[in-house]
């Protein structure tokens, strides 16, 4: 309590230090509008404007932030900048180095960020030393949902290997049930085939070919077992699943018609968000292998004039690592929180196991950024991995001619 009484004089002071008597404004671009996530960024708006902001909600909707993205960039083009966008991994950089990024490293060091922000993901927040974006929230994209009570009456057991789960998939539809609930959205496609590669793969395996994009790793014939994959999950998916919404997806699973998804906990929010409950009405486990996918979302601040919007954005800044923010949001998210210093008695059986997995998995190596929510590569890298994958996904592509599109469209990119 005393904790958080300071941190709210230190917002006022931190805001009357940029911008005397400036009543905080904030446009605020995001791709939240899911139902968990609608209710998640709701935290966010109660917060700001019971700190006496001003919120202009400039929601664009569409799963993994593509159209977002579309719509940030025609706004910079037209010199109209929002005044806070969600953003994440490179693409913070990529604005950075477009000079349009407000530099928040007075809030930042007011706040002392260093010392409860990982290492791993203060980085991803900083601009050549600068503190550019303030993290959200820790997302774990490799994680397998299920419907408890579809996997009981079936005899199922959460699978631990790729194996299982194709014999799992046999089973279930065999017996009429969807094995696998999936949208055909090419980001989706993505999630699915980044927590593949992790799998059959490793971590080892992952970093060389969609981190390092090492031509090798690309071609290889572990690639080819991958895609082999894919093409069974493909076989796993109902026929009406394309342009699906990942949500729509998540409702399948909750209500009996499909066993599985393959989704970041951002599902979990989904489930949380219809009054279900973790270890009984679903299941969670981390897909087949070792690892960790990470995705942080965060909030980047564009260069805009005006007191006002300037107030805005060091006092958004200010509330998105505070940890009250950080607990509730991500009670409601899915997620873990950023800070270390979150206590999470009262997160659920996933989210402690995402955070304790993050700590093992960093102490061995295998903590790895995803490339399919962006924390990996600049966008027209993972842009030229992504058609590959759906390219493959929607017609008989064999996994020879997929890894050899895969080398050459990395190849061509920059
Ligand atoms: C974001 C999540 C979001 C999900 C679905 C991910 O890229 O990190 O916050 O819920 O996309 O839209």
């Amino acid at each position: 309590m005393k904790h958080f009484a300071f941190a709210t004089v230190s917002t006022l002071a931190v805001v009357a230090g940029s911008s005397v008597l400036a009543e905080p404004q904030a446009e605020v671009l995001h791709w939240w509008t899911s139902g968990g996530e609608a209710k998640s960024v709701a935290v966010l708006q109660e917060e700001f404007a019971s700190n006496g902001g001003t919120w202009t909600d400039m929601p664009v909707a569409g799963g993994g932030g593509d159209a977002a993205m579309t719509a940030l960039r025609a706004r910079v083009l037209a010199g109209n900048a929002p005044t806070a966008v969600q953003l994440k991994g490179p693409a913070i950089q990529e604005w950075y180095e477009e000079g349009v990024l407000a530099d928040i490293s007075s809030v930042a060091d007011a706040e002392g960020w260093a010392d409860v922000l990982p290492a791993s993901i203060a980085d991803h927040m900083k601009c050549e030393g600068t503190w550019c974006a303030a993290p959200v929230n820790v997302h774990r994209v490799d994680w397998i949902w299920a419907n408890a009570d579809v996997l009981a009456a079936n005899g199922i057991e959460m699978p631990a290997t790729w194996d299982e789960f194709n014999a799992a998939a046999d089973k279930l539809q065999a017996a009429g049930v969807i094995p696998l609930a999936h949208g055909g959205q090419s980001w989706q496609d993505a999630t699915v085939f980044e927590t593949v590669v992790l799998g059959i793969g490793g971590p080892e395996f992952f970093q060389k070919a969609l981190v390092d994009l090492d031509p090798e790793a690309l071609t290889s014939d572990t690639m080819v077992q991958v895609f082999d994959q894919m093409r069974t999950l493909r076989g796993y998916v109902d026929e009406n699943f394309s342009g699906r919404d990942w949500n729509l997806a998540t409702a399948m699973v909750m209500n009996g018609e499909a066993a599985f998804q393959i989704m970041g906990d951002w599902a979990k929010g989904e489930f949380l968000a219809a009054g279900k409950k973790p270890g009984e009405d679903f299941l969670c486990a981390s897909t087949p292998g070792d690892g960790y996918l990470y995705n942080v979302d965060s909030f980047a601040m564009f260069d805009v004039d005006g007191d006002d919007k300037k107030a805005g954005q060091d006092l958004l800044a200010k509330l998105i690592v505070a940890p009250n923010f950080q607990k509730v949001f991500n009670l409601n998210k899915g997620s873990i929180p950023a800070r270390t210093d979150v206590a999470l008695d009262d997160f659920d059986i996933c989210a402690n196991l995402s955070a304790e997995d993050m700590g093992s998995t960093s102490d061995a190596g295998s903590l790895l950024p995803s490339y399919a929510h962006g924390m990996a590569l600049r966008g027209s890298q993972s842009g030229a991995i992504t058609d590959v994958v759906t390219a493959h996904f929607n017609s008989d592509m064999s996994s020879a001619d997929a890894v050899q599109q895969l080398a050459d469209a990395v190849a061509n990119s920059y």
